[in-house]
C-alpha cells in the first residue's frame, strides 16, 4: 500500500515537472533559438512518467489476481 502512494505521488510531481518544462521550452523556442539539447530535458521527467504510469497502470490487475490466488 506504501509503494502505492509513494509512486502516485512521484507520478503527480513528475507531471507538474514535465508540464513546467514543456511550457519552459515553448517560451524559450518562442524568444529565439535554443539549444537543442532543451527539446530533450521533458524526457527526463516523462521516462518517470511512464515508470510509475506502468506501475499505477498494473495495481488494480495485480490486486485482483492476488485476491484470486489467496
Ligand atoms: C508516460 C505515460 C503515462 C502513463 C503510462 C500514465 C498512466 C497513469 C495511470 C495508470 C494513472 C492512474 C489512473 C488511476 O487512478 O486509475 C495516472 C494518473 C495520473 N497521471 Fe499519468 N500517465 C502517463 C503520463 C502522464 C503525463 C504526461 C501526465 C501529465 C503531464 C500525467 C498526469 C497524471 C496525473 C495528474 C494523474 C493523477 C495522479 C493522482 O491520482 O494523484 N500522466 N497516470
Amino acid at each position: 500500500m506504501e509503494r502505492n502512494r509513494w509512486s502516485r505521488n512521484l507520478h503527480r510531481q513528475a507531471s507538474l515537472v514535465f508540464v513546467v518544462i514543456v511550457l519552459f521550452d515553448a517560451v524559450v523556442a518562442a524568444l529565439g533559438t535554443p539549444p537543442e539539447w532543451l527539446f530533450f530535458l521533458p524526457l527526463i521527467p516523462l521516462a518517470v512518467l511512464l515508470v510509475t504510469g506502468g506501475h499505477l497502470f498494473a495495481l488494480p490487475y495485480r490486486q485482483r489476481s492476488r485476491r484470486a490466488t489467496a
